[in-house]
């Protein structure tokens, strides 16, 4: 695995390599590896012949300083599951190398009603955050196929928004989302949970199973309620429980408005920021 931290370093070698007809597959993380992100890299080696992972604590996207400073950077035991995992080149930039002046580069994409609802409303700027940082990442790296986890599902609508009003030449795969053996969908933020908070934490995931069982027994609104409600225990508060268009990501009022139905949670375990997702 080659480790670049300068983009014109990153740029010169995926150069020679698309001169070589090599197609290029990319995994943006931000580090704090885990068998979630893991699953991208295999999907992307499975897909095109040169692998690049970046890992970048991007501050832009992060609406409190504390997360930016609690976000956990175990670099070394990173690069190692990157190296053992096969990983062709990982771009591990600093903030200058990202963002060159000190002014923050100006915000030019325009995300509309993705920004003002779900994680738009509950962590405003964390969307243009997101895709000003992958835009530029995508610059960087032109690669023939971006992947992304649906871990993240309303960050997969922004960057597919983004991509298409910058015009990137890329395919966005969608890779499904990796759950611990309890059914709590794996995060870089679940090692900050105490135990005790840990093991009741699949309480999203059984809300979500709960929500699909019971598709076309309540009217939308109800069922989200219900969930809301459910969500409320001892050390848990959820945020939101909304179930929306999967391609659109729009408020849907009846089972039958949208092809894919997805519902959608944010809740706070503690002190620690869980979201978690179901195609219903
Ligand atoms: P990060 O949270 O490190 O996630 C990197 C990628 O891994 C994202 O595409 C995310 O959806 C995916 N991922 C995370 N947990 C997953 C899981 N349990 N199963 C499957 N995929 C999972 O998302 C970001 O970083 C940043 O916002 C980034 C896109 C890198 C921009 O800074």
């Amino acid at each position: 695995m080659i480790i670049f931290q300068h983009a014109t370093d990153l740029q010169r070698h995926l150069n020679s390599k698309k001169k070589e007809g090599k197609s290029v597959g990319f995994v943006p993380t931000m580090g704090a590896l885990h068998m979630g992100h893991m699953s991208l890299i295999e999907r992307a080696q499975a897909s095109t012949d040169i692998t690049v992972a970046s890992i970048f604590v991007n501050p832009t996207q992060f609406n409190e300083k504390s997360d930016l400073n609690k976000y956990p950077r175990p670099i070394e035991a990173d690069i190692e599951m990157l190296h053992h995992q096969g990983v062709d080149v990982l771009y591990h930039p600093d903030v200058t190398d990202i963002y060159p002046s000190n002014a923050e580069p100006e915000f030019d994409i325009d995300l509309g009603y993705l920004n003002e609802i779900m994680e738009g409303t509950f962590r405003p700027g964390h969307f243009q955050g997101v895709a000003q940082v992958v835009d530029i990442l995508l610059h960087r790296v032109q690669p023939d196929q971006l992947f992304m986890g649906q871990k993240d599902y309303q960050q997969i609508a922004v960057v597919r928004e983004m991509i298409r009003q910058k015009g990137h030449q890329t395919q966005l795969v969608m890779c499904p989302i990796i759950r611990e053996p309890n059914g709590l969908a794996m995060s870089s933020r679940n090692r900050r949970l105490p135990p005790d908070i840990r093991s009741q934490a699949n309480l999203l995931y059984h809300t979500l199973l709960y929500a699909k069982s019971m598709k076309q027994i309540f009217h939308i609104t109800d069922l989200e309620k219900r969930c809301f409600e459910r969500l409320k225990k001892p050390h848990f508060r959820p945020e939101y429980f909304n179930i929306v268009a999967g391609e659109t990501m729009k408020e849907v009022r009846t089972w039958q408005e949208s092809p894919t139905v997805v519902a959608c949670t944010a809740v706070w375990a503690g002190d620690v920021r869980l979201i978690d997702n179901m195609v219903l």
